[in-house]
Formats: structure tokens, C-alpha cells, sequence
């Protein structure tokens, strides 16, 4: 853990040894911004779909996330027709993609996600809410959660969702109890915990049934919840489902998750006599939020998953199932970066002369709790003009009353950073407006969607009058 309650563990002024001093500090690191983002030609401004950053700051003030829809879109396509050409290759069928709603939803993305011709998870009754608003047919979302309400159930039964992926023995029980009140029969997936945890470039294949999702496949509950729901006729068993992890980037994970979950798809079809029909391997594509993540493209990405099934399918001997998978990070995470206003600075110097430079900005561990809560390693850069100042150690930090409340931990940024100017961080589609909170009162910057060289609203910013709202004293 990074911080601790009394503020930020007191670490090292070096920079890590991962962050190379660069050599121009105005560069901007490929692969880690929207496709249209550059750096203006003549005065340095940051440019998103040939919009000046300055412009955008001025129109809706900062900080402010800023969505590259043509990005977002593109990102989208591209998993869609990668994994659809892979597996139709292999497997002889096309991949249900569904878009996992948790990185980031709200009504116009829930629109360009079904136009793109992808499927839809949530994982709340607020998130099919958004997502039945924006009109995405119910046979097009999927509902996950490890604690679902019944009123959550009934609305996603009401309104014929695809497919509800249980968690648990007692939920199997709850969804058929549900279903039969409303006169369905219910599609569902069962949630395996495959004994598989993977982040970035590591896995573990043991041991990690010490978590609060799923049907352990190691004891024996993914099956006997299989057998439970082939007994019960208000409940239509689709297949299994397993989600390993996030920030991956290699698929030696995704390889042993596939060769359990389809042996056990294997003795359900055989044992139990059940015909399931879908696989869904979950999401977790890693994305680069700095120069030390290298994701695959995801052509690659398709292709190694692809041969993955085909193999544990024949491995298996049994018949091909559907595959579907629910990247969320990978499609949102780097199609929008924030922007922030730089406020105060300050320098600190250690004995031994090494020294960081601290830039305040209007934002902070309200509008990315990522850094604070999951040890994250962001970037950024100046945004609103060129500079030929010396690189410089900096930290940048928000304005809340916590010394953990940093948003960048390690970054080189020119010298003469200061008040007025803005500061943009990429990658911060995923994760951050949806883990946004209102922590000192902050009020959650807007999203706005940047396309044909117009800057749109996707969610205002909060007001203050949306915070007294709440407050009914
Ligand atoms: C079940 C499930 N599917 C998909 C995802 C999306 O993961 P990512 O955004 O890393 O692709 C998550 C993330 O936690 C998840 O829990």
C-alpha cells in the first residue's frame, strides 16, 4: 500500500527506475493518448479531434474528462471484428463482445457501444437503468453482481435481459424463485472461480478461490450448481463463465482459465447431459497508463485466445461453444484523458539534494481514486503550451484534505510549470468518473465527448445544488 491514514507513505525522491528522464518534455508517448490527440505545431496546445485542449477548458471549465468518441468507437470496432475474424477462423462463429459497463456508462456511450454492434454487462440495477434508458434491448445485456436484489433480478427479468451470470448456489434459487413470479425462464451463466488470478504480467494458477465471487470449480460448487440448475425449470442453463483479473497482458492466464472452465463445460455436457452452448472468458485486457505497459494488439489478443478454445475444445471433445468476452478498460480506459488547472507548487529537497516538485491542480483523488486506491502509475503532460523548460521530477496532487491524494506519483514535467497553466493525464477513460465520489464536497467534473470538431456533454458537471439535494436536513 502506498498511503497510510496519516497521509502518503514517505517514499523515495528518485524517480522510479522504469520513468526515463526524456529528452524533449513536451513529447508525448505513443500509444498512450486518443488516436487524434497531438501537439499543436505552432504554439504546443494539446489537440483532440483538431480542438485545442485551451478551447475545450474554457468551454466547460476543468478539471473535465474529455472522450475521443471517434477513439472510443474505433476501440470498440476493434475488438468486435478481431475476435469475430479470429474465432470464426478457429471455432467457425463470431464472439459476443460485451462492453463492461463498470469502467465507465452512461447513456450515449451505452448508444455508440450498440451501434458498434457490441453487447452490454452491468453489474447494478443503476447500470441497467442507464443502460435500459439508452435503449439497448434487454436480450443484449447481461447482468452480473455477487449479491443481486431481488428488485435488481425482477427489473432484469421484466425487461427479457440475455443473460444473468449467478454467483452463487442460494442465487440460483433467488433468480428461479424470481422467474417464476414473472412467468419466465431464465437465461443464465454460472460465475466459475477457476482457481486463476492474473494482473499485468503475472499469474497465479492456485489458490485464489479466497475471494467473494463465484461457483469454486476446485470444491465442487460450480458443478453442483450446474446439476441444481438443470433441475429447475424456470432457469435455462447458457454455460460457464469465468473473469480472472485486470491489467493483463499476456494470455498464459487466459490458457489455464480456459482449459478448467472447459473441462468442467465438459463434464456438465457429458455427466449431467446438459447442452450448454456459451463460454465467456471475461475481460482484464491490460492498457498502458505509462512506458512500462506493452498490450498486445488485439489482433494478437484474438488470435492467442482463439487458439486457446480451439485446442481445449478438442482437448475436451466437446462441441464448440459461443465465446464471449467483456472488455472494459481496454475499449474506454485510453479514449479520454482529463484535464486539470494547475493551482499551487511547491518544491521539497532531502538532504542529499534530490528534490520533486509538488503541482496542485483543481481535481484529484475524487475524480481518479485509482493512484490512491490500486497503487496506479498515470502519466501526463503539459497542455497548454510548449515548453522549453528543463524536465522535472513532479508529482501531481488534488486538492483534498488527505496527503494520499495524489493523482500522478511520478512524472517528468517542464520546470516552469505553474499557476493557470493545465496539466492532461491520459487513460483515465476506465475506472475514474465511475469511481468518482464526492469526497470533500468536490463536485464530479463533467464528460465530454470530443467529435467533428465539437465538443459535446455527456454528463454535466455536479453543482451544488445537486449535492443539497441529497442533503434533506
Ligand atoms: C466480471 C467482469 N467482467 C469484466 C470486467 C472488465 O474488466 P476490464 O475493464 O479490466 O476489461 C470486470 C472488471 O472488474 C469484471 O469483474
Amino acid at each position: 500500500m502506498r498511503a497510510h491514514e496519516a497521509g502518503a507513505l514517505h517514499g523515495q525522491l528518485n524517480a522510479p527506475s522504469w520513468l526515463q528522464r526524456p529528452t524533449d518534455v513536451n513529447d508525448l508517448l505513443p500509444g498512450l493518448w486518443p488516436q487524434s490527440v497531438r501537439r499543436g505545431s505552432q504554439c504546443g496546445i494539446l489537440k483532440v479531434g483538431n480542438l485545442k485542449v485551451t478551447d475545450i477548458a474554457e468551454q466547460v471549465g476543468t478539471p473535465a474528462y474529455v472522450i475521443d468518441e471517434a477513439d472510443f468507437r474505433a476501440r470498440a470496432r476493434a475488438f468486435k471484428t478481431a475476435f469475430d475474424e479470429a474465432f470464426s477462423k478457429e471455432l467457425g462463429g463470431p464472439v459476443d463482445v460485451y462492453y463492461a459497463g463498470k469502467a465507465f456508462i452512461c447513456t450515449e456511450v451505452v448508444r455508440w457501444v450498440r451501434d458498434e454492434g457490441l453487447n452490454l454487462d452491468v453489474c447494478s440495477g443503476g447500470e441497467l437503468a442507464v443502460a435500459l434508458r439508452a435503449g439497448m434491448p434487454g436480450e443484449r445485456i447481461g447482468l452480473h453482481g455477487n449479491n443481486k436484489s431481488d428488485a435488481e433480478i425482477l427489473r432484469a427479468l421484466e425487461h427479457r435481459v440475455g443473460r444473468i451470470v449467478v454467483d452463487s448456489l442460494a442465487e440460483i434459487e433467488q433468480v428461479a424463485r424470481l422467474a417464476e413470479r414473472v412467468g419466465v425462464v431464465a437465461p443464465v451463466m454460472l460465475r466459475t472461480t477457476v482457481g486463476v488470478e492474473a494482473h499485468t504480467h503475472e499469474f497465479i494458477a492456485t489458490a485464489h478461490e479466497d475471494q467473494k465471487f463465484g461457483l469454486s470449480l476446485a470444491s465442487g460448487a460450480a458443478f453442483e450448481a450446474a446439476r441444481r440448475v438443470g433441475e429447475l425449470p424456470a432457469l435455462k442453463l447458457l454455460g460457464l463463465h469465468s473473469h480472472i483479473g485486470s491489467q493483463i497482458f499476456e494470455v498464459a492466464g487466459f490458457e489455464v482459465a480456459a482449459r478448467r472452465l472447459l473441462a468442467l463445460y465438459g463434464r456438465i455436457v457429458n455427466e449431467l447431459g446438459l447442452p450448454l452452448g456459451e463460454v465467456d472468458l471475461g475481460g482484464g485486457y491490460g492498457i498502458m497508463y505509462n512506458s512500462t505497459h506493452v498490450p498486445l494488439p488485439v489482433e494478437t489478443l484474438a488470435k492467442g485466445m482463439a487458439d486457446i478454445v480451439a485446442r481445449e475444445i478438442e482437448a475436451h471433445q466437446v462441441p464448440a461453444p459461443v465465446v464471449s468476452i467483456e472488455p472494459g478498460r481496454a475499449i474506454v480506459g485510453p479514449s479520454t484523458f482529463t484535464v486539470y488547472t494547475v493551482g499551487i507548487t511547491k518544491d521539497v529537497t532531502l538532504d542529499g539534494g534530490q528534490s520533486r516538485r509538488y503541482i496542485s491542480v483543481d481535481g484529484g483523488m475524487s475524480d481518479n481514486i485509482r493512484t490512491a486506491l490500486y497503487d496506479a502509475d498515470y502519466s501526463a503532460t503539459l497542455a497548454n503550451r510548449r515548453s522549453s523548460a528543463e524536465p522535472r521530477l513532479s508529482r501531481v496532487v488534488g486538492k483534498h484534505c488527505e496527503s494520499g491524494d495524489i493523482i500522478v506519483k511520478d512524472e517528468f514535467l517542464p520546470a516552469d510549470v505553474g499557476e493557470g497553466d493545465l496539466i492532461a493525464v491520459p487513460a483515465t477513460g476506465a475506472y475514474c468518473r465511475s469511481l468518482a465520489s464526492n469526497y470533500n464536497h468536490a463536485l464530479r467534473p463533467p464528460v465530454v465527448a470530443v467529435k467533428d470538431n465539437e465538443v459535446r456533454t455527456l454528463m454535466r458537471r455536479e453543482t451544488e445544488d445537486d449535492l443539497m439535494a441529497l442533503d434533506v436536513g
